[in-house]
């Protein structure tokens, strides 16, 4: 057997010379690009490949204090020329113009040029909703606010135009898209996710994926696409940024694998790893997760970066290496192939010393390299280092404009319509009060012009605030301003409660400022005591209260809510946002979204919709369900969003009663816009196993299509439902689906079948 098994690999391949048979599994099909990877290996010294894996940020090789940014070339010089470092990383200081970013990408490729073999640098910046560190760039909604869009088209429209605009800044690797699952809300980077429901993140994720990429990554629109943070890194037990998560491997494979799956079934071409730690093992030291997941089960090619000094916190945080060199052995051998250093040389010397010691061998080098060499081949940045904003005449332009307002707008999600309040007349007397209220921060959040976000004033004169929108909707007479409060201390909450009181309508526009990463953790998911105290106050000036909640994760509104007529969740809508906001309450525009997640209504009952039975039911088993009782009853639940028209669901079938494993049945239904307006419906198809080996959920989306219909108009839906669609994974971590009883459920309407 194992003869033949050598025989076979000889013939196609490929890249490594001088592997010992036992290293042949390692080797890898790069294609096309096979023979350039094979000599540039033969040529590279062993400095030239640690090189080539180490990544560091522009910082280390700019001159600090500056007012504009410039570079220091003698420590540029060392970096390119004498360590032959393979990327660069990040900004440095305040975002630049796409002209500056041609002149720091093009002055790193020159220098690249003079290396023994001009191996051109990768450089990778985080532009995760539209190109954030470059002026003048079209930005999007976050993601979580695009997951509410449920439109894959959007999104991959939305993903298109931030790779033309990071080119456009000269640079050709995007650090994006999240695609760990909102399942925590507590959790800070709640809002960089698709949400929590794993078969709607998965249809994003490709859609993103091929925004990004397209069919031709080398296409000088196109960027690498990165899939970050793989996996688990949404989960933390306390919600808070990298810390400890408990997840059992068959419910990683089943919630935190299927995004990052799906991106790799797409071809991304890098991932970015999560930098917690699962169970007690530190991912970047996680050889399982690293190689015998992503590698040899996922089939994954391109190159895998560690997250920010995660080799490193291997010894100085989480303790598993009881040096420096020794988390660098752990991490590349457990299949890191770059490391984001970021903030010196060290790994490329330590790593230089380990392999001399024969502590890493050559093998293990070589194949992380040609994986780095590949990426940078499929960019295409031998031929074209740099890309030149000159080409990019749709940079920052209407077109794209126009695109990110239609993504906030079909991302808000109208949750309580009491008494039809919304959409408010035009020339109604308003009060505009609340935080976010007139701050393009709040819009935005974090990873806007700066990594916290807080600079965003300075970058946004032309955009408006929610304030300003309703003013040019409403005209300046009729709106009245007073802030009311901070999000952490009272302003002038009396003022408020007067203005009230000589308005018809208060919108009350709360939520959180920007934040990501460790600066956003939090203590306590309630929306801050000087917030529910304003809404609380306006109460008592008797006026129609319209909620709009400017947020990255669902902040508890339990003690306000009551007091409001109506709530319209915005996210973080973006530099649009504002004007989307002021379009819906004014019904220029129907609302269509629909929440990613679930809203719950205690700080201490965070349960998402696809639960356990057992999270639902009553303390006495016979008894009428009783909501109080029960541990599952969110705020707003997922997949939910009102309209300003009304459907009407009719005629569902389900084309067979039983299904065979390995065949499919049809779900149809017909929805009809019974109000008049126009307006688009999310139509979602959810399943439930009745009986399995685990604990089933009590149901799981598992299709959706977003229509858009006239006044009076109707279509019929159609889905079609495999038995592995039905499928989750057993005890053994094996995808399965047993034979049984299955409801499907589409709106008020259900029917069970047979898989055999
Ligand atoms: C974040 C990543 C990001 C990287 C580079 C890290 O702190 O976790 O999401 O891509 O920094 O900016």
């Amino acid at each position: 057997m194992r003869a033949i098994y050598t025989i076979i690999f000889i013939g196609v391949l490929t890249v490594f010379s001088g592997c010992s048979s036992k290293d042949t599994a390692k080797q890898e099909d790069f294609g096309e690009h096979n023979d350039k990877i094979k000599e540039l290996l033969s040529k590279m010294s062993i400095e030239e490949k640690v090189g080539q894996m180490t990544q560091i940020t522009l910082d280390v090789v700019s001159e600090t204090n500056a007012a504009q940014h410039t570079f220091q070339m003698d420590m540029l010089r060392k970096v390119i020329v004498d360590y032959k470092v393979g990327s660069i990383l990040n900004v440095s200081g305040n975002p630049y113009t796409k002209e500056h970013w041609y002149e720091v990408i093009k002055t790193i490729q020159d220098l690249a040029g003079e290396t023994p073999n001009k191996i051109p640098v990768i450089y990778g910046i985080d532009a995760i909703h539209g190109v954030n560190y470059t002026l003048g760039t079209t930005l999007f909604p976050q993601q979580i606010a695009q997951a509410a869009t449920w439109s894959p088209e959007l999104v991959e429209r939305g993903g298109a135009i931030t790779a033309y605009e990071t080119r456009a800044s000269g640079i050709p690797w995007n650090f994006s898209p999240v695609l760990d699952m909102g399942r925590n809300p507590v959790w800070p980077r709640f809002w960089e996710t698709f949400g929590e429901d794993v078969y709607l993140a998965t249809k994003m994720a490709q859609a993103i994926t091929f925004g990004y990429q397209g069919n031709d990554v080398s296409a000088s629109d196109k960027v690498a696409a990165c899939a970050k943070h793989y996996m688990g890194y949404s989960f933390p037990l306390r919600g808070k940024d990298r810390t400890q998560a408990w997840i059992p491997e068959n419910y990683l494979r089943e919630y935190f694998l299927p995004t990052f799956k799906a991106a790799v079934d797409k071809g991304i071409l890098t991932f970015m790893i999560n930098s917690g730690e699962i169970n007690g093992i530190p991912v970047h030291a996680s050889k399982h997760i690293l190689t015998d997941i992503l590698r040899t089960e996922l089939g994954f090619k391109g190159l895998a970066v560690s997250d920010w000094k995660d080799i490193r916190y291997l010894y100085i945080r989480h303790r598993v290496a009881a040096s420096e060199k020794e988390a660098v052995k752990m991490a590349v051998m457990a299949g890191i192939d770059m490391s984001m250093v970021p903030n010196d040389l060290s790994f490329a010397d330590y790593l230089l010393e380990l392999v001399k010691e024969g502590e890493v061998p050559m093998w293990r080098i070589d194949q992380a390299v040609s994986r780095i060499l590949y990426v940078k081949l499929k960019l295409g940045l031998f031929e074209k280092p740099v890309t030149n904003p000159a080409d990019y005449p749709d940079f920052g332009s209407e077109k794209f404009r126009k695109e990110s307002f239609a993504t906030a707008l079909e991302a808000i999600t109208l949750l309580k319509n009491n008494d039809r309040v919304l959409p408010l007349d035009s020339n109604k007397r308003v009060l505009v009060t609340g935080p976010t209220a007139h701050s393009m921060r709040a819009l935005n959040g974090g990873w806007s012009y700066t990594w916290q976000g807080e600079k965003t004033e300075q970058f946004t004169e032309a955009k408006n605030t929610i304030l300003e929108a309703i003013k040019l909707v409403n005209g300046e007479k009729n709106v009245t301003y007073v802030e009311g409060t901070d999000f952490e201390k009272e302003i002038n909450i009396e003022k408020a409660v007067s203005a009230a009181r000589n308005a018809d309508v208060v919108i009350l526009c709360l939520g959180e400022n920007s934040y990501t990463e460790k600066p956003g953790d939090i203590n306590d998911l309630n929306i801050s005591d000087p917030q529910i105290k304003l809404a609380l106050e306006l109460a008592k000036a008797g006026k129609p209260i319209v909620l709009v909640l400017v947020e990255g994760r669902p902040r508890i509104i339990q003690k306000i809510e009551p007091v409001t007529s109506a709530v319209v969740m915005a996210y973080l809508p973006g530099n649009e946002g504002g004007d989307a906001i002021a379009d819906i309450l004014f019904g220029k525009a129907n609302p269509s979204g629909k929440l990613p997640f679930t809203y719950p209504r205690f700080a201490n009952d965070l349960v998402t919709y696809d639960h356990k039975f057992t999270d639902a039911v009553s303390p006495w088993e016979d008894e009428v369900h009783d909501e109080k009782m029960t541990g599952f009853s969110p705020q707003f639940e997922f997949g939910f969003g009102l309209s300003y028209t009304t459907f009407e669901y009719s005629d569902f079938k389900v084309s067979a009663a039983e299904l065979t494993n390995g065949d499919s049945i049809q779900v149809s239904v017909t929805v009809a816009n019974t109000g008049k307006m126009a307006g688009k419906e999310v139509v979602q198809l959810y399943v439930t196993d009745m009986v399995a080996s685990i604990t089933p959920s009590v149901k799981r989306l598992r299709g959706f299509s977003k229509i858009t219909l006239q006044a009076g108009e109707t279509k019929s839906v159609n889905f079609t439902l495999k038995a592995t669609d039905l499928a989750f994974v057993n005890a053994e971590n094996k995808w399965v689906t047993e034979p049984g009883e299955f409801k499907i459920t589409v709106k008020q309407y259900a029917q069970n079948i047979f898989v055999k």
